[in-house]
Order: C-alpha cells, then structure tokens, then sequence
C-alpha cells in the first residue's frame, strides 16, 4: 500500500498534497521554512547534526596498520544492481545516478506488511520501478572532535507526529568530512552506525533512519555516542538509499524476411526470450515450445541444439562471455551467439545491440 504525503520540492515548493499523513495543519510553515533554510544557510545545518563531544584528555594513537586497515575497510552491503543484473557489476553504477530533482520527484514511502524477509514498517521506494532501483552504499566516514557531518539534509515530505517522512541529502559543507566520501544529492540515509576496531567489526551504535523527517533524522543522528578520542579506529559508517535508472539495452533484430524490429531491453535480460516475448519470430522447434508455456527449447536452452544462434553484427562486447559448451558449438563462428545463452547489458552495461536471425539458413 503507497503511503500518500504532502511532499516539499527542494526549492520550497509544494509539489504534491494528496492527503494528511504527512501534512498536520498546523506543520506546513515549519517545514517549507526548514527546506528554505536548508538552501539558503546549509551551514546552520552541519551545526544540528553536530554530535556531542567527548571529554577524553588522554587520546592514545594507535599502530598506523591499524588505522589505515579501518579507512580502508569498506562495509559491504549487497548491491541491489548486482541483484537486478544477475552478474556482476562491471561499470561504475553512478553513470546511472538520478540528479537531486530527479530524485526528488521519485522518492516515495510505502508502507509493508510484515513477510518472511522483513518486518512491516515505512520503507523508501521509488515511484517508477520499471525505469529505476534503489540501490544501497555504505561510506565510512572518520568524525573529527569538534566538527559536524557537514551534510545538508532536506525535508521532502513530513509534518506528521510520529516523525515519518522522506529526508535526502541536499549538498555538502565545503571542507567538511563528508564532502567527498561518495555520497551525493538525492541519497537518502537509511542507517547510520558508530563502528570500530581493525576491520571496523565493532558495533558501538546504531541508527535507523529510513523514513524519518527532517527532525527525527536530525534528533537521532544527535543521539549517537560523542567522539571516542581514545580509539583512533572508530569511525562512522552511513548507509544510503540511492537511485539509478535501469540501463537500457536497444537491440535491432534483422529478421528473416528482411525487415528490422527494434526492442528495449534491460541490462540482465536473456537475449532469446525477450525476443520471443516482444513477438520475433525465431520459426524454429524452441521458439514453439516457448509459446506451448514451459519457456524452453528442445534442448531445455542448455546450448546443445544450436536452433536459437544468432549473428551478432554489433555490440557483442555487451553480452556475456560464452562458456565451452557454446564455444564448441559455433566453433570458428566468432559473431555468433545462442540467444539461449546470451544475456544483454552483462554486468549493467547500457548500449546498443544489432543481431541477425538464424544466419545460417
Ligand atoms: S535453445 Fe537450444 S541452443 Fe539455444
């Protein structure tokens, strides 16, 4: 079920009102004054989410090993792309990042009943999930006593009591420690975590932020433990929420008959039954099996048949690598490819693909 809320734009503009969930009456002027103050005077927002200090005197440094073991160690979470692609990730992912409005007009809450993965609660999606993911990164940042996280946050919707909302990152304190970490405008802090020891293994504290409003973002980031200026190894590992447009593969199929049709893929997509299910007609036995409904060839797509091959006239660096079998089979026969076995875009690649149907023939 989506969780309708009034929604602030990063310029102070309502941009969507469709009910009261995040819009008390009484609320509208505080909120549109806080995404105004945000862009006018971002450093009066590094000063809120300034931690308490710790009084410690005696600051004991550790072996340089050890530190640089922790700046290097980087807290793995699984990539939602590597998920969506089914492969690895070859590309850098943020060519796909959305821009901070592009991102504020996706951004939504939905609210999840409780299943056998997670609990029930207000989760950060975005609205068009047949163009877009959300994907996950963690930064390690290293707090420095006395200074803020330096990052400007801003409300995108809120005014409700229970502190739901959707808070973002909106720009960065020149200077400060988060300034060039990774995380980018639009991001939107789903945890944050005080960790420590060789390879940061030690949970001191922990935040859960996704689905928060400006102020509980910024009343539970106060709330962490102040600098540890005895250990030298702790630092602060933000976990973020991001968008990044699905890359899109276009592949032109020259078919039979001699005409073109050309179909929109994305990058993951199995060459063979996209073509089937966008209606290219392959006129071979596997092709009528797939359409008699159990999605395989004669061969049950293990590459044995060879019925499925196409020549691949452009952009074959944007499929998979064949494995041995395949290799055997079109032995000297370098352009060409089983579709069965062919995954466009492989490791999250975007571009363009030109295949010949049954080349052979
Ligand atoms: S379906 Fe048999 S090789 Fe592709």
């Amino acid at each position: 079920m989506k969780v309708p809320y009034h929604k602030k734009g990063y310029k102070g503009k309502q941009i969507h009102s469709s009910a009261s969930l995040f819009e008390p009456k009484n609320n509208h002027m505080k909120h549109s004054n806080i995404a105004l103050l945000l862009m006018i005077c971002p450093k009066a927002i590094s000063a809120f989410l300034q931690a308490p200090q710790a009084s410690v005197s005696h600051a004991r440094p550790l072996a340089s090993s050890l530190q640089m073991a922790a700046d290097e160690f980087a807290f793995k979470v699984t990539s939602a792309a590597e998920k969506f692609s089914g492969s690895p990730v070859n590309v850098d992912m943020n060519t796909y990042n959305l821009n901070l409005e592009e991102a504020a007009d996706e951004w939504t809450a939905t609210l999840v009943a409780a299943s056998a993965t997670k609990p029930d609660g207000v989760y950060l999606e975005p609205r068009s999930n047949a163009l877009v993911f959300c994907d996950l990164e963690t930064f390690t940042i290293k707090r420095k006593t006395g200074e803020g996280l330096g990052i400007e946050l801003l409300e995108l919707a809120g005014g409700r009591n229970d502190g739901v909302g959707i808070t973002v990152v909106s720009g960065f304190v020149e200077g400060g420690v988060s300034e060039s970490v990774g995380l980018i405008p639009g991001d939107s802090i789903i945890k944050m975590a005080v960790v420590a020891g060789q390879f940061l293994e030690k949970d001191i504290a922990e935040i859960n932020l996704e689905c928060c409003n400006w102020d509980k973002t910024v009343e539970l980031i106060g709330s962490l433990p102040a600098v540890n200026t005895n250990d030298e190894t702790e630092r602060l590992q933000v976990t973020v929420k991001r968008l990044r447009k699905k890359p899109r593969v276009r592949v032109t199929v020259q078919q039979e008959d001699d005409t073109t049709k050309t179909l929109q893929l994305f990058a993951g997509e199995n060459l063979r039954r996209a073509m089937l299910v966008q209606g290219v007609k392959l006129d071979d036995k596997l092709a009528k099996a797939y359409k008699d409904g159990d999605g395989m060839g004669d061969c049950g797509s293990d590459g044995s048949c060879g019925l499925c091959t196409v020549a691949v006239t452009e952009g074959i660096e944007l499929l998979n690598e064949p494995e041995s079998d395949e290799r055997k089979l079109l032995k000297g026969k370098d352009k060409y490819r089983l579709s069965c076995r062919s995954i466009v875009g492989y490791g999250m690649k975007e571009g363009s693909i030109k295949v010949t149907l049954n080349p052979d023939k």
